[in-house]
């Protein structure tokens, strides 16, 4: 068995990915108190501790085992201070860069068996690479055996172009090896046509799925397992002139497709970024989640916003799994999340390799 503590947990997309492959986690940390209580939510059974974790003392809540085999301390530390679309608050001194420190305390503190280290693409390249270099010396001097790979969501079965940082180590020695790409790639289609049709700012708590499960993707059988209904059919309520822009896109397009004469309160329309008021293509994986109510994701083939339900499943959150806090919290916590999918991939190469390890 293979225990895990996740921090930075968030409303937990790591974590549903971990217990999928069969880690059985002992604590969470989250600072904030609508993720935390997603997680709580999600997870009756664990504990989370819903405190900045510059306060935390891990072996407060974990008993001192002789070396911690057996145990992963993994986690993704906000990450807006690496990301390339973020250039203005992208250096060092960024406040939120510190808390990767806090990572490698948690890990020098209880020498876990193994580390999962999650963050935005950027951080590879961050600094000229001398970023990603210096924490992974900081953890081979720990004792660490250390790999460490850009991932790419649609490569494990997650209907989105999602690239992550992952970098993971052993203190037994295992050089990690990223696992083998799946051969099925799924669509947006694949993802989201089964749920209910809505309409802008529609805000329905239980919903009819729209087909029976006999006529759904393979994918969409997955992430309805222990589900009989549709639930947090919930869109954002756009003013009636984005709806107008929203007709103006086919799917694939952009901001730049809308008419000059709708866009007149931009001041200058090429600053726009080639993110925003995007329509998604309903034969390939989604562009990706993030706040996906701020860059103003389109739906397929309705006109109007994603509903968080269509967002949890681009992001293979199974339909059980329920969000707390206000819609934008919860907008905010699908946008931050790993996809369970990659993360459940991830760690069963893990268990794996820790298998073969153990039987010589
Ligand atoms: C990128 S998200 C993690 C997403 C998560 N791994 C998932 O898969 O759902 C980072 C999280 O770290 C939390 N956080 C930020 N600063 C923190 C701190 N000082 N102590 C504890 N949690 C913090 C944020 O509230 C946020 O939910």
């Amino acid at each position: 068995m293979l225990y895990g503590i996740d921090i930075f947990s968030g409303a937990g997309g790591l974590s549903i990915g971990a217990e999928m492959a069969g880690v059985q986690i002992m604590f969470a940390v989250e600072k904030d108190k609508y993720a935390a209580e997603t997680y709580r939510f999600n997870h009756k059974d664990i504990p989370v501790i819903c405190e900045d974790i510059h306060n935390i003392d891990p072996l407060q809540y974990i008993k001192p085992i002789e070396e911690q085999d057996q145990l992963i301390v993994f986690g993704g530390p906000p990450c807006q201070g690496f990301s390339t679309s973020n250039t203005v608050t992208r250096n060092m001194q960024n406040p939120n860069n510190s808390l990767f420190e806090e990572f490698v305390r948690f890990v020098a503190t209880l020498k876990p068996e193994w580390f999962l280290f999650e963050n935005v693409e950027g951080f590879y390249r961050f600094e000229k690479g001398s970023v990603r270099d210096k924490v992974k010396s900081c953890f081979e001097e720990l004792g660490y055996t250390v790999n460490d790979k850009i991932v790419v969501a649609s490569d494990y079965g997650v209907p989105q172009h999602r690239h992550r940082f992952i970098m993971i180590g052993n203190r037994h020695g295992i050089l990690y090896q990223f696992p083998k790409k799946h051969k099925k790639v799924y669509t947006v289609k694949d993802a989201i046509s089964d749920l209910p049709n809505l309409s802008n700012g529609q805000m329905d708590e239980t919903l009819p799925y729209t087909y029976s499960i006999k006529k759904v993707s393979e994918y969409a059988k997955l992430m309805r397992k222990g589900s009989k209904f549709s639930q947090q059919n919930y869109v954002s309520k756009n003013a009636d002139y984005v709806i107008e822009r929203y007709k103006h896109i086919g799917q694939g397009q952009n901001w730049k497709a809308i008419p000059e004469t709708l866009m007149t309160n931009y001041k200058d329309r090429n600053n726009c970024h080639s993110g925003i008021y995007k329509r998604l293509q309903a034969d390939k994986p989604s562009v990706v989640i993030s706040n996906y109510r701020k860059n103003m994701l389109i739906h397929p083939s309705q006109n109007r916003g994603l509903s968080v339900r269509e967002a949890a499943r681009l992001q293979s959150f199974p339909d059980f799994f329920i969000f707390k806090g206000s819609l934008s919290h919860i907008q905010q916590q699908i946008g931050n999340a790993v996809p369970p999918l990659l993360a459940k991939a991830v760690f069963q190469q893990i268990i794996q390799q820790t298998e073969k390890h153990e039987q010589g």
